[in-house]
């Protein structure tokens, strides 16, 4: 059902031939998984060599996916891949045990997952219920604010679906140059389809709890909050501003809509802060900074984020309207960018 819209373009599905590198998926059988097989397949540097699942073992792609006609069989992980690039797309803690392993074998890594997303060892084991041990790390791969260490990494963790909504419809605030304000407060309500949860069902995510119905969930300690403020130079075990976090699962299967009020400090006269955004992003291939409002389906599909100063900066306060595709800007399609960064590629190969 995730895949709904995929039914309705053409999928190629033949691997180019003489594609140089050869990629393996682990937890190629959920969501995320699977949009990284649908890229992989299309991505003309590319050559899809292994799947590998955990209860879906011994079953084939197609099975789960009939709209992507890919026939090959999930194997195991059993402490080896032969491929040269390795993205991983497991629950939270089945990373930690196997990246160390794919580094010791001289692979290129991509993981999706928050294991090693978080700097401070203590915020996550406070966000994810999981001690690791320090140090336990890659770069932190949004192609936006980090590129050039991207480009260096042979190994990096891909920012969570909220949290790249979120700091993409920051960021500027922040990181921007030309600045004669602070933030001093940001509000932040997003919106998720149902397949941020992944594949795995569970009874208050089933059509009939869900259709015609929103939720609320993790208000004030979603995982993603000490990632987002981590991304803007801040911590949340020593906030430089007042953050509020409230994720909200919606009656949709797919995007993210991020309404981000935020309260501005100092001068924000001379220079709009759609001027401010647009130079930010000038060259983001990925990131569009509309003068109308985004809508989710405008990105659904696309690994765009689509962003709209919704008013301000008026006595000081913002809305900011940030939209993505969750299994694609926001997991698969920046995991593919990333790889793209780290290989040398162009940015947009394979995702266009
Ligand atoms: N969904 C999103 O929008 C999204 C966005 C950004 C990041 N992420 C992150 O990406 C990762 C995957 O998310 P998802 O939504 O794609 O999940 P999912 O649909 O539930 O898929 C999970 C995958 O992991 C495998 N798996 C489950 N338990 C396992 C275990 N104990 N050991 C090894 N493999 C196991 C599953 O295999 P079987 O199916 O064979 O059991 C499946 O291939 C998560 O860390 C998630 O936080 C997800």
């Amino acid at each position: 059902m995730f895949i709904q819209y995929a039914e309705k373009v053409m999928i190629q599905t033949k691997a180019p031939s003489g594609a140089p590198y050869s990629v393996a998926v682990i937890g190629a059988s959920g969501y995320s998984g699977a949009e990284l097989v649908r890229i992989i397949l299309r991505h003309p540097a590319l050559r899809l060599e292994s799947l590998y699942a955990f209860s879906q073992v011994g079953k084939r792609f197609s099975d789960l996916y009939p709209s992507i006609s890919c026939d090959m069989e999930f194997l195991r992980y059993e402490g080896e891949c032969t491929s040269d690039i390795c993205f991983l797309a497991l629950p939270h803690g089945e990373a930690l045990k196997i990246v160390p392993e794919l580094l010791g074998q001289g692979k290129m890594v991509i993981d999706l997952s928050g294991d090693f997303r978080l700097k401070n060892p203590e915020e996550h084991e406070r966000y994810y219920q999981q001690s690791k041990p320090a140090g336990s790390t890659l770069t932190y791969a949004m192609p936006e604010l980090f590129r050039d260490a991207i480009s260096r990494s042979t190994a990096v963790s891909n920012p969570g679906c909220y949290a790249t909504s979120i700091i993409l419809g920051l960021a500027p605030l922040f990181h921007g140059t030309d600045r004669a304000f602070r933030v001093s407060m940001v509000n932040c309500t997003a919106i998720s389809g149902i397949s941020g949860a992944g594949r795995t069902s569970k009874t208050e995510l089933s059509f009939s709890e869900m259709s015609e119905n929103m939720r609320a969930y993790k208000v004030g300690h979603h995982q993603h909050t000490p990632e987002i403020m981590q991304a803007l130079g801040s911590s949340a075990s020593d906030p430089s501003f007042d953050f509020t976090f409230t994720p909200v699962i919606g009656p949709f299967t797919r995007g993210i809509y991020s309404l981000l009020n935020v309260s501005l400090e100092g001068e924000t006269a001379g220079s709009t802060i759609e001027d401010l955004y647009r130079k930010f992003y000038a060259k983001a291939p990925f990131v569009r900074v509309r003068s109308s409002m985004t809508e989710v389906r405008h990105v659904a599909l696309t690994n765009f984020c689509d962003i709209h100063i919704a008013s301000g900066p008026e006595n000081g306060r913002l809305v900011i309207v940030s939209a993505i595709d969750n299994l694609l800007k926001g997991a698969a399609g920046q995991a593919v960018q990333n790889m793209n960064i780290m290989l040398g590629l162009e940015e947009t190969l394979g995702l266009s």
